[in-house]
């Protein structure tokens, strides 16, 4: 912003084409203001970036290390290359040293870009050695959510959205280093003893399935998850005068789960316990 309270543009160079963004765009944001589409992981719409798993990655002119997209802002000037060998050879290596420790099976916003780059998931598989960095049962501690760390990768998003984004509960932190580092509850007691107040917000983010809405979880048990055949209502909730938005996933007019969009002014994407798990009354189970 200019003291005349005007937004500085800033113009840049994104794979050839000419970009123009407001001052502290990321580049992320400015690649998708000319069509570029990044594959991200730990960002998130409605968080804080924390950047650290580096799918984002892009080369900038000038810079000896590539550098994440979606923490990064523009600079006046800027040349980035989201292309380049170097580029896609980073990229594919992250999904291929992810794929290596961790289900990603449930990862859908980066399926695509695991074809795209060619990533081999099984590449540092070893026959005497397990891939899997945690190999544990998913732990089922209550009928709403399910916590399945084979499927963590560590991206943070729960524990911003636990923390400082959006709950300020703290239920959820990291414990331990290296290969024994785990998402986990304060001194790992179960979900139920814990602070958690069960809003839901850190399934809302995860983006691996390692949190889980049980319901979902159940039916992906019975081999009935069938998203493709869900209807999505965006309503209100109607629990208190705050006016969240609501999306209720249904199929065969049963509610699935409950949703909230990250771009919604009020919530961010963010609920309480009553919008995200009150509805079972219109269908006890
Ligand atoms: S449900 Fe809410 S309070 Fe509980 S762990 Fe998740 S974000 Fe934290
Ligand atoms: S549980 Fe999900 S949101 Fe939390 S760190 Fe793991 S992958 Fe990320
Ligand atoms: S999405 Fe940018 S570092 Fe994870």
């Amino acid at each position: 912003m200019t003291a005349a309270g005007k937004t500085t543009e800033v113009t840049l160079t994104i794979d050839g084409r000419a970009a123009e963004v407001p001052a502290g765009t990321s580049i992320h944001k400015a690649c998708e203001s000319v069509g570029i589409d990044t594959p991200t992981l730990c960002w998130a719409e409605n968080l804080t970036p924390v950047n650290v798993c580096r799918v984002c990655v892009v080369e900038v002119e000038g810079s000896r290390a590539l550098v994440p997209s979606c923490a990064r802002p523009v600079e006046d000037g800027m040349v980035v290359q989201t292309d380049s060998e170097r580029v896609r050879h980073s990229r594919r290596m992250v999904l291929e040293f992810l794929g290596s420790g961790v289900d990603l099976s449930q990862t859908d916003e980066l399926a695509h870009w695991i074809d795209h780059y060619g990533a081999d998931l099984d590449r540092y598989d070893q026959p005497d050695r397990p891939a899997a960095r945690i190999d544990e049962e998913p732990k089922i501690q209550d009928d709403l959510y399910i916590r399945d760390y084979d499927k963590c990768v560590l991206c943070y998003k729960c524990v911003e959205a636990c923390g400082d984004d959006a709950q300020h509960t703290f239920a959820l932190a990291v414990r331990g280093r290296g290969f024994d580092a785990r998402i986990s509850t304060e001194f790992d007691v179960s979900l139920p003893e814990s602070a958690c107040v069960y809003c839901g917000n850190c399934i809302g983010v995860c983006p691996t399935g390692a949190i889980q809405f049980k319901s979902e979880f159940d039916l992906r048990a019975a081999g009935d998850w069938r998203p493709e055949e869900h209807d999505i209502t965006t309503t209100i909730c109607s629990f208190c005068g705050v006016g969240c938005n609501l999306e209720v996933h249904t199929r065969d007019d049963r509610i699935v789960k409950v949703t909230s969009p990250a771009d919604h002014s009020v919530t961010h994407g963010h609920l309480c316990i009553k919008g995200r798990f009150g509805w079972t009354y219109v269908q006890p189970q």
